[in-house]
């Protein structure tokens, strides 16, 4: 087999068989095929597309690149979610304590963040002694014993996806949906979970800008998962602006706090219940969405959902006084307000430069080698449609020096637009994908 002919055969709109594919991917993970003929060919896929039998070739190839979890020494099924990544979204902090709370395991893997804030781990990080360097052995147990457990993701997960987003990140070639597809689910299906459901964001903050984009996503997400053997749900939410309060580490973990003690009931917890019924109805834990509601927001309401999460910091080593006892948590020494220059209502709030105000603070990583600070970030106070007198705070910057606080507040001035009158938001959750797709 040839590379040259293969890319010729993509370039002219013919489907590469199984064999081509697999061979593609092992042959470029062992770098024997080289990055220029391998940029060529993403670039014929984001033309010419791929088949659903493509797709699914090319997610299998890559997530067999490396090491693949065999989560068989964890009795039950195994739930397991992603999200397309957005500004300020603390999801999985809620919502793996809470389905755990309900008794569907969470055996999830995740990354650390490059961007504007860190990933679950660094959130999960700003409890003093919490590790996700788990063995494989020691997840397994945690999850038998705990029903959750978030462990890091092993250094051989999915190579080839390494190779290849690096690749496309140069090449132009990363809006292709049959290559984000299989990047997103390749690591997935590493990671055997039974079920699994997506929270594909759209808008300002997120990949995918449209909706309409975020739901062609989602829907080629949810096929190819559920042709991979999976259960496989998807929710299209909107990354306008970002999502809950809270921007920077610690500040998320105290905002997901407050959520699991049933203090805030915004478009966090709505998310976390629209994700979190998908699980159970998809492991058959619920009969349907309304029954599985009522069982995560009484794990909330009887403080299980809380208990959990102190339960897998404390098993993963962390110091859980913090989940009971906020104030714990490590905070900044700076903390200034940002006060409104008029009256009005907030028409818009520029998610990913919300993100990159945190970022500079030292929330999120511009480089792999950058060490997070786990106290910085934003909390905003208005949010879209809010109405906000002048001099009224829009938001607070916490931050570790007086010098970087004002330069974040002036930032974050631009973050706001404001106008007169009434602003109507669009729909937070646009579209939940069960087995409709
Ligand atoms: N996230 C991924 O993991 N891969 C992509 O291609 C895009 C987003």
């Amino acid at each position: 087999m040839r590379m040259t002919d293969l890319i010729a055969k993509k370039r002219d709109g013919q489907a590469l068989t199984t064999d081509e594919i697999r061979y593609m991917i092992t042959d470029y993970t062992a770098g024997i095929i080289p990055d220029y003929q391998m940029s060529s060919m993403c670039m014929a896929i984001l033309l010419r597309g791929m088949n659903d039998r493509e797709v699914l070739d090319l997610t299998l190839a890559m997530q067999h690149s490396g090491d693949v979890l065999d989560l068989s020494p964890i009795q039950g099924i195994k739930a397991d979610k992603h999200s397309t990544g957005g500004v300020g979204d603390k999801t999985s902090l809620v919502l793996c304590p809470m389905v755990a709370a309900c008794g569907l395991k969470i055996a999830k893997m995740s990354g650390r963040g490059l961007g504007h804030t860190g990933g679950t781990i660094d959130k999960l990080e700003s409890f003093p002694g919490f590790s996700t360097a788990l063995t494989e052995e020691q997840f397994f147990e945690n999850v038998n014993r705990h029903g959750i457990a978030i462990m890091g993701q092993t250094a051989n997960l999915v190579p080839a996806d390494k190779k290849l987003y690096a690749l496309r990140d140069v090449t132009g070639t990363v809006p292709s949906i049959p290559l984000i597809v299989s990047s997103i689910m390749s690591k997935k299906l590493a990671s055997g979970a039974d079920v699994i459901v997506l929270d594909v964001k759209c808008g300002d903050g997120s990949f995918m800008k449209t909706a309409e984009d975020a739901e062609e996503l989602a829907r080629n997400l949810t096929r190819i998962g559920r042709l991979a053997g999976k259960k496989c749900a998807a929710i299209i939410t909107d990354m306008d602006q970002p999502l809950g309060y809270a921007v920077g580490n610690a500040l998320e973990v105290r905002e997901a706090i407050a959520v699991l003690k049933g203090e805030e009931e915004g478009d966090l917890l709505r998310l976390c219940l629209a994700l979190g019924s998908c699980m159970l109805t998809e492991a058959g834990y619920a009969s349907d969405h309304d029954a599985a509601e009522r069982m995560l927001l009484d794990a909330v309401k009887s403080g299980r959902a809380l208990d959990k999460l102190a339960e897998m910091v404390t098993a993963q080593g962390g110091d859980a006084s913090a989940v009971y006892r906020p104030e714990l948590l490590p905070a900044a020494p700076v903390i200034c307000e940002v006060p409104s220059p008029r009256a009005g209502t907030v028409s818009r709030i520029h998610a990913e430069a919300v993100g990159l105000v945190s970022m500079k603070l030292g929330g999120g990583r511009a480089t792999k080698e950058d060490v997070i600070d786990p106290r910085v970030g934003v909390v905003l106070h208005k949010k879209l449609g809010d109405a906000v007198a002048e001099g009224e705070s829009l938001a607070s910057i916490h931050a570790a020096d007086e010098k970087s606080a004002a330069e974040a507040a002036r930032q974050l001035l631009d973050c706001y637009e404001l106008c007169d009158g009434e602003v109507v938001r669009p729909p937070f959750i646009r579209k939940i994908l069960r087995g409709d797709v």
